[in-house]
């Protein structure tokens, strides 16, 4: 959606200080590309979209992935919410199902990790993705419980 972003005059920052990765592909695709699409869809439409996507090494052989961007936001009050299937939050001028964020949490659970977001309302919003660096150790843990 590069190309998209700067059309419209926005932009897009990408610092990966953690570089690979070993988990499910099409997984995680669906995950940012998620994340992404919503960074899009919920963009303030009077400011450019600044859209900044970090990954680094964080505790416990762990990698953190933020996607954030600088649009409308969420209320605190749905900060929880929003991953839950069907839920949506604020105006509802924009086309969406509330299905995306319920499908990327499930996604981050079954690969051993978490979503979480933090926002503040018409400033932005950063989701935090946390994955195992390595897929194989989160299963090799599940599969001795
Ligand atoms: N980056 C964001 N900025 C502001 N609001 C967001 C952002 N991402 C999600 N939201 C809010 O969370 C709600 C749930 O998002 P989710 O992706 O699950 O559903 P959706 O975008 O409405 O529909 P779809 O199923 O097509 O993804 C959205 O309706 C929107 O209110
Ligand atoms: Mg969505």
């Amino acid at each position: 959606v590069r190309h998209q972003i700067d059309a419209a005059g926005g932009s897009v920052t990408i610092d990966m200080a953690a570089r690979s990765i070993v988990s499910d592909r099409l997984s995680l695709e669906q995950i940012l590309g998620n994340l992404v699409d919503n960074a899009v869809k919920y963009a303030e439409p009077d400011r450019p979209l600044a859209l900044a996507i970090r990954s680094r090494p964080v505790a416990r052989r762990r990698i953190e992935i933020e996607v954030e961007d600088n649009g409308r936001g969420i209320a605190p009050e749905d900060h929880a919410r929003i991953f839950e299937l069907f839920r949506r939050s604020g105006p509802q001028d924009i086309k969406g199902d509330g299905i995306g964020l319920a499908h990327v949490r499930s996604l981050a659970r079954r690969l051993g990790g978490e979503i979480t977001v933090q926002s503040q309302l018409g400033k932005g919003s950063t989701f935090r993705l946390r994955l195992p660096i390595d897929l194989r150790d989160f299963v090799g843990v599940a599969g001795e419980r």
